[in-house]
């Protein structure tokens, strides 16, 4: 009798320091990357400013995964990863946080906690201008506070093991690799402006350098096959999601509808003009979001 209780505590004792030694180094792990992280842009709460914050939060897609009013979203029953993804209510966030800490996470991936995000496509945002991300802080902050009940997020232990073992790599880290914007503004303000975009709006799923990406065995489009649409059927895929041909496609039918109808003509224009002029430019290959199949 003794005998199996020492057995049984000894098995205790070797999975609990199993268990103990994946989260202390999952831990270490989303406390691991470079920061630089300073924001000093004044945020001004005029009418226009909070215009400017509502477009990029609209067609940025914020609404989408923390709700139509910022209120928040449990993807507990949408994500089976990382086992529980709650986005926090965006108006409570912003107006108890610094601008520097929301900066940080929207473009950084560094959580308030000083943790590495783990869900929050940070990544999309990477290069939003000072001026755009304190436009989007203003909207935030003075947004009518709609609130909600939401559970506590988890990660989970497989999450925790992906991350202590390296599989996994946390949205600090994405966003730390996301490429320079290119084109020069001064010599070409359109294509520039294109890039932008594309490089804010359409990364989250067609690879950080909008030339496509494998996620879970498949593949998103190069961005550079918009060269095979018409300036018409552009606008009308990013307006209804249907592509040419009359086709519905999966997730990208569903983002659009949600995201692209209100950008402007100028905007659609750049976006366009941009995108096509991609066809010229090389892939470049050996790049962690696009490894061969
Ligand atoms: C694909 C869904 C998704 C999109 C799009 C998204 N978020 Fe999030 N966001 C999340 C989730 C989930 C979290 C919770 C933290 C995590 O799990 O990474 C989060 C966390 C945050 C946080 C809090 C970070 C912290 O300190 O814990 C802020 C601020 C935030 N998001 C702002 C934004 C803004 C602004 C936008 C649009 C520019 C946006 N998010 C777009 C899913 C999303
Ligand atoms: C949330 C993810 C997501 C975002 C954001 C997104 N896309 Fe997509 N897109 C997809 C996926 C996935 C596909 C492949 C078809 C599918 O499964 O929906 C796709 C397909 C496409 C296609 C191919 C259409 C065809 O004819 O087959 C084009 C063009 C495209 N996207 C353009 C864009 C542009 C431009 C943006 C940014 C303004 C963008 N997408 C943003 C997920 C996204």
């Amino acid at each position: 009798m003794r005998i199996v209780i020492i057995l049984i505590a000894f098995a205790i004792a070797i999975i609990s320091s199993g268990f103990g030694t994946v989260y202390i180094i999952s831990e270490a792990r989303l406390r691991d990357f470079q920061t630089d992280s300073k924001f000093d842009y004044p945020i001004s709460m005029n009418v226009a400013a909070i215009e400017q914050g509502r477009h990029i939060a609209r067609t940025r897609g914020c609404m989408g995964c923390h709700g139509q009013q910022l209120e928040g979203k449990d993807f507990g029953e949408q994500w089976d990863w990382p086992e529980r993804a709650v986005a926090p209510n965006l108006s409570i966030y912003a107006n108890n946080n610094d601008a520097a800490t929301i900066a940080a996470a929207i473009r950084q991936g560094i959580g308030r906690d000083g943790k590495a995000l783990t869900s929050m496509p940070s990544f999309n945002f990477a290069r939003l201008t000072d001026e755009d991300t304190a436009a989007l802080i203003a909207f935030m902050r003075s947004a009518p506070l709609v609130e909600i009940s939401l559970p506590k997020p988890k990660l989970g232990w497989s999450v925790r093991w992906d991350f202590a073992r390296g599989a996994e790599t946390h949205m600090a880290d994405w966003a730390d690799v996301v490429p320079l914007l290119q084109v020069d503004p001064i010599e070409d303000p359109e294509r520039a402006n294109g890039e932008y975009l594309a490089m804010t709006m359409c990364n989250e799923c067609h690879g950080l350098d909008v030339r496509g990406q494998t996620l879970y065995g498949q593949r998103t489009p190069d961005l550079a096959m918009v060269a095979a649409y018409s300036r018409e059927d552009f606008e009308t895929l990013l307006e209804t999601g249907v592509a040419i041909g009359g086709r519905e496609l999966g997730i990208m039918s569903l983002v659009a509808p949600d995201r692209f109808p209100e950008l402007s003509e100028t905007e659609l224009d750049n976006l366009y003009a941009y995108l096509i002029s991609l066809t010229e430019e090389p892939i470049s290959a050996d790049v962690p979001w696009r490894p061969e199949l």
